[in-house]
């Protein structure tokens, strides 16, 4: 029991990696893709817009928590990698997102982060 359980972990292990890597070779495709489009604006309205507003400009409550406006120049000109680190990982009063949203989530909201400038 105990070995079929591990082996069962592995096994998800290899799935999602592979499907991590598979993502990101073929990132690019994203934007002849409408649906892809407004559920990445989907996904930042249930997770990010907290406090982040649904504009990117900040909530009442992102604001007491000293979010950026995403619009900003400031935010804008971080490189996609750097978004996507700060998405994954967090940063101050940011939570981290990288266990609760996958790879291509994240790389989906970094490009719906560069429409809303
Ligand atoms: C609990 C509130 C909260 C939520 C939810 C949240 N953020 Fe943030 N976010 C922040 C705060 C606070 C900062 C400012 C961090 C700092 O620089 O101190 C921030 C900063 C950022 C930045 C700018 C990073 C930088 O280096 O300037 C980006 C991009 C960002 N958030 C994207 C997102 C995305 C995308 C989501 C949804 C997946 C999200 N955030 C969800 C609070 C939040």
């Amino acid at each position: 029991m105990k070995r079929a359980c591990v082996g069962m972990t592995v096994g998800t292990f290899v799935v999602a990696a592979t499907f991590w890597f598979g993502f990101s070779a073929q990132g690019a495709s994203w934007q002849e893709e409408p649906a892809a489009a407004s559920a990445s604006k989907a996904l930042f309205n249930s997770r990010c817009a907290l406090c982040h507003g649904p504009d990117g400009h900040g909530s009442d409550m992102g604001k007491t928590l000293k979010v950026k406006d995403l619009s900003s120049k400031e935010v804008q000109s971080l490189s996609n990698d750097d978004l996507i680190q700060v998405i994954s990982a967090g940063k101050n009063n940011m939570p981290p997102f990288k266990d609760s949203l996958k790879k291509e989530e994240i790389s989906g909201l970094v490009r719906y982060l560069r429409t809303l400038k």
